[in-house]
């Protein structure tokens, strides 16, 4: 058996103090020390919690279950008053506790601002133990919820201020605890003599917690809220709460294929096709696929026509690259890939109508349609471009395959078609100090034909477009600022071909060795990836009267989905349905850093499997730490705080409670 504890972060306190109830009871104990670069379990890269390795290859990591394993193995038997304790830890403790630390270790707030916060549940403690005039919680002998309790209110109480005078009996039991041998040890492993300032970099990387409810000051009632319900509304609902389910109306059974219908609200529904060469992190799948799941289950249960679509986006140069990488081909990277993707959505229930992929004869025929007409009406021009070539690797750099300096704002890892710190779109041979990604040399520029789609000639009509859909849409701010300062910047002729093999090939002479830029044609993905699953396709997507279309993505696709599509689009005139909701969310984060697979940093869909923790638990923190307003961060601990505390306890009581009224 192996522990591996952090220095500074609290879960470790209780969890070391427990460590000497399973000495001499486990064939062995080891405790290591863990830096924060080293991963000891492949889903749990660089976390914080403890991690309790066992003999039999499993995992414990919450800080609760590994001190209940090392009572188990003392010969503890389960009661009662300590599960209740414990419970009351995880739902009513931490939470108060875990803001009032962060008031006091990162905001620097002293006494009521933090003493307030967890009052409530000091005065609990006491209380509990004067009245069963015990010294310890479960009664005469230390227990488990000793340790537990002890350990989570040890970098608060340590400081004598925060136990309130009149709390004589928790002054007692913690002072009591805290002489003990495995606590002193505990207290040196975890803080180091810093005493709580030890914990500082790890609180200051936990999300903020929220504020308890702020009282308006003023007493004036509140009725705004109420008058938003009619009289009528009430009774409806007020029947429906007695009638329960009864009172739905029946559910709509499933078309095979769903097409749109005359008269009724048609909602058709898409998240980003995924780049298939690799496996989706968390913040993929919150982004897109869980988000447009969310919505289209609510639009189901609207009794709305409703189609989900996704699939994976295949083409491109870094299906090539991943293909080299492999020894595979292209098409056999995405064949596996593909089914990766399909597994991890289907696990996550991701309730696609559906899963389809862009290489398929489909996405040639309906991209190359889409040229055609755009060329014929005088949208395409050809140029000769200046490229970069990497001499060393043989072969023109795509995109994605250089780095330099932004011309734009100086930042020095822009990539070559766009960069992450300003987010304005970049051309390669602008970058300043290139580097191919590959190899480091630098590039050279060299001169080929290419072929653009003149979006400064289609610019008023996207306008003219956009000032009819904008007004009373529900496009997220981001998404409408996005827009709004591309279009103050002036549009620019885009390329839309590359010198490529793995892609939609351009149906023009002297273009036979090029491709589709796959920009070009992977928002095409949806339209393709709908025409294979019915023939009627055209109904969803040249019937911009009768569906409603809602995108979700990541804030970096904005552009391509709210401006660059809707041009081909609109230029192709061939009444496409377009975006009318665009939905677009900031970054997740991971712990305190990015995302990375290339740095085995972060939770990567097959992993979260791993874990067994069940599909709803992620899907419900993932929703709940979504990047709405802004980029959030996903973290270990306050996973397992707003599972306890928010679903478990709070939504999970609330249904609990409901079921008992309505019997
Ligand atoms: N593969 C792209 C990404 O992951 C998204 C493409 S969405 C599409 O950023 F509609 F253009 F295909
Ligand atoms: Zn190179």
């Amino acid at each position: 058996m192996r522990l591996f504890v952090s220095e500074g972060a609290p879960g470790s306190l209780p969890v070391l103090a427990a460590a000497g109830r399973a000495r001499g009871r486990a064939t062995e104990l080891l405790i290591s020390t863990v830096g924060p670069e080293e991963c000891v379990v492949p889903f749990l890269t660089r976390p914080k919690v403890p991690v309790l390795q066992l003999d039999s290859g499993n995992y414990l990591f919450s800080t609760t279950a590994i001190c209940r394993y090392f009572f188990l193995l003392s010969g503890w038997e389960q009661d009662d008053l300590t599960n209740q304790w414990l419970e009351w830890e995880a739902t009513e403790l931490q939470p108060a506790l875990s803001a009032a630390l962060y008031y006091l270790i990162v905001q620097g707030k002293k006494g009521e601002d933090v003493l307030g916060l967890i009052r409530r549940a000091l005065t609990h403690i006491d209380h509990s133990l004067s009245r069963q005039n015990c010294p310890f919680l479960a009664g005469e002998t230390e227990s488990l919820a000793d340790i537990v309790l002890w350990g989570a209110l040890y970098p608060l109480l340590q400081d004598p201020a925060y136990i309130p005078e009149e709390l004589g009996a928790l002054r007692s039991w913690f002072q009591t605890l805290t002489t003990q041998e495995p606590c002193q040890r505990a207290v040196e492993t975890v803080l180091k003599q810093q005493g709580v300032l030890a914990l500082r970099s790890y609180l200051q990387k936990q999300p903020q917690p929220s504020l308890p409810e702020e009282r308006p000051v003023s007493n004036e009632p509140e009725e705004e809220e109420l008058a938003t319900l009619s009289e009528e509304e009430i009774a409806i609902a007020v029947t429906a709460w007695e009638k329960g389910l009864e009172s739905l109306p029946p559910f709509r059974p499933q078309q095979n294929p769903v097409l749109p219908v005359a008269g009724e609200r048609n909602v058709l529904i898409t998240s980003a096709l995924p780049y298939v060469n690799n496996v989706p992190h968390l913040g993929n799948i919150i982004g897109c696929v869980l988000s447009a799941d969310v919505f289209a289950r609510y639009s189901r249960l609207r009794q709305w026509n409703t189609l989900y679509l996704c699939g994976t986006d295949e083409y491109g140069t870094a299906t090539e690259t991943k293909a080299m990488e492999e020894g595979l081909t292209p098409q056999e990277i995405c064949d596996k890939y593909h089914t990766i993707h399909a597994d991890i959505y289907r696990w996550f229930n991701i309730s696609f109508d559906i899963f389809g992929r862009t290489t398929t004869p489909q996405q040639t025929k309906i991209t190359q349609d889409i040229f055609h007409r755009l060329m014929a009406r005088g949208f395409v021009l050809q140029d000769s471009v200046e490229q970069l070539r990497c001499e060393r690797c043989a072969r023109f750099l795509a995109d994605r395959f250089v780095e330099g300096v932004c011309p734009f704002c100086g930042y020095e890892e822009a990539r070559g078609d766009q960069c992450d710190k300003c987010g304005k779109l970049i051309n390669a041979i602008e970058l300043k100090k290139p580097q191919c990604k590959v190899c480091r040399s630098c590039p050279v520029v060299k001169s080929s034909q290419h072929l653009f789609l003149d979006l400064p000639k289609l610019e008023k009509r996207l306008e003219e477009w956009l000032g009819k859909t904008l007004p009373g849409s529900d496009w997220t701010p981001n998404a409408r600022f996005i827009i709004r300062s591309w279009l103050r910047d002036g549009l620019k002729p885009r390329c839309i071909t590359r010198d490529l093999k793995w892609g939609t090939p351009v149906p023009l002479k002297g273009f036979e060795d090029k491709v589709f830029y796959v920009w070009f044609d992977a928002t095409i993905g949806y339209l393709s990836i709908t025409a294979n699953y019915t023939d009627q396709w055209e109904q969803w997507w040249k019937n911009p009267e009768q569906v409603d279309l809602y995108q979700f993505m990541a804030k970096d696709n904005v552009p391509f989905h709210g401006l660059v599509f809707p041009c081909s689009a609109l230029g192709a005139e061939d009444n496409y349905t377009l975006v009318k909701h665009l939905i677009a969310t900031e970054y997740l984060n991971y712990e305190d850093g990015k995302f990375s697979k290339s740095r085995g940093v972060g939770v990567f869909g097959d992993m979260a499997q791993d874990t067994g923790i069940p599909a709803d638990i992620w899907r419900f923190y993932l929703l709940y730490i979504r990047p709405e307003g802004q980029d959030s961060a996903f973290s270990w601990t306050d996973m397992l705080l707003k599972n306890n505390s928010e679903l478990l306890n709070n939504l999970g009581n609330f249904i609990n409670r409901w079921e008992l009224v309505r019997g």
